[in-house]
């Protein structure tokens, strides 16, 4: 619930502390802005000339909806709530904020984890928030941009989860508290390549994850992490799902997708390798 977070989450117009009203309707600042909670349970905390051009379509979000709830990446899920626990073993004590969550799929997971933790489901996509709002009784979520000053108070967060989407260093490093961690988990250049080679989908480039290190490094220092390997077992469907959900969603031609998808032997097994890594805010 927003309430959860209330206490976190600052005006995206001049950045001070916003109050939700009794009713839950309604945040607003001491500056007078004022932003209406959506009847979904999500608000948005963008500024009035923010695009919302990058964020998943109601399309996208129900093919990720459908394939995370089939279960296909829990051990992402589960290799993330481990890393959760172990930056707070006492479990946790403030916010986990989830960067481009989706549908909250894995903050949920990380809640879960962490008992005496809320979470904040962040997107740019009001599709995922209508789902991450009800993600978990401990969450909220607030649409808006990664690319922007991110609508949280300074030191605010213990945890910050970025899965599969974009980031910025300098907001991460700004709204960690101190000591706190980023975990980033990151497709390596075997995630779901038999599919990269029959669909002819994006492949991951090989210098991500150095570019990935370097973009951070100035604010954030790398403390370690894991490659998750595991197999899919995916029907066309599922397949055509995980196309869907994806950055290829916006580049892939469908009646190609579907001919080349028709080839494929059903089930088909996949691989599933990403790099779950932690890294601590520099002081
Ligand atoms: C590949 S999805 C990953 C979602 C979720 N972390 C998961 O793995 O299920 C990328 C997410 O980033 C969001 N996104 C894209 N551009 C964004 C931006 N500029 N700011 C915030 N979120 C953004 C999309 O709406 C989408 O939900
Ligand atoms: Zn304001």
């Amino acid at each position: 619930m927003l309430r959860d977070i209330e206490r976190y989450l600052t005006c995206p117009h001049c950045a001070l502390g916003l109050v939700l009203d009794a009713a839950g309707r309604t945040l607003r600042c001491p500056g007078g802005h004022a932003f209406d909670v959506a009847k979904q349970g999500y608000v948005s905390l963008l500024p009035g000339d923010a695009h919302t051009g990058t964020g998943d379509t109601a399309e996208m979000v129900a093919a990720r909806a459908d394939f995370l709830a089939a279960g296909h990446y829990a051990p992402i899920a589960g290799a993330l709530a481990a890393a959760a626990a172990e930056a707070a073993p006492d479990g946790g004590d403030g916010l986990v904020v989830d960067l481009g969550a989706g549908t909250g799929y894995y903050l949920a997971a990380v809640l879960d984890a962490l008992p005496g933790a809320v979470g904040a489901a962040l997107d740019l996509s009001k599709f995922a928030l209508r789902r991450a709002a009800k993600a978990h009784p401990r969450a909220g979520a607030v649409v808006c941009d990664a690319w922007r000053p991110l609508p949280l108070a300074t030191g605010s967060a213990q945890l910050l989860l970025n899965v599969f989407a974009p980031r910025d260093g300098a907001e991460i490093h700004r709204v960690l508290r101190p000591g706190g961690q980023l975990l980033l988990v990151t497709p390596t250049t075997r995630h779901l390549g038999e599919l990269v080679g029959a669909l002819g989908l994006l492949a991951v480039d090989e210098e991500k994850d150095r570019r990935v290190a370097e973009k951070l490094s100035p604010h954030l220092e790398p403390l370690g992490g894991q490659q998750v390997e595991f197999a899919l077992r995916l029907d066309h469907r599922d397949a055509a799902a995980v196309v869907g959900m994806g950055p290829n969603a916006w580049h892939t031609d469908r009646a190609a997708l579907a001919a080349a998808l028709g080839a494929l032997p059903e089930p088909v097994t996949v691989t599933g390798s990403v790099r779950v890594a932690a890294y601590r805010r520099r002081d």
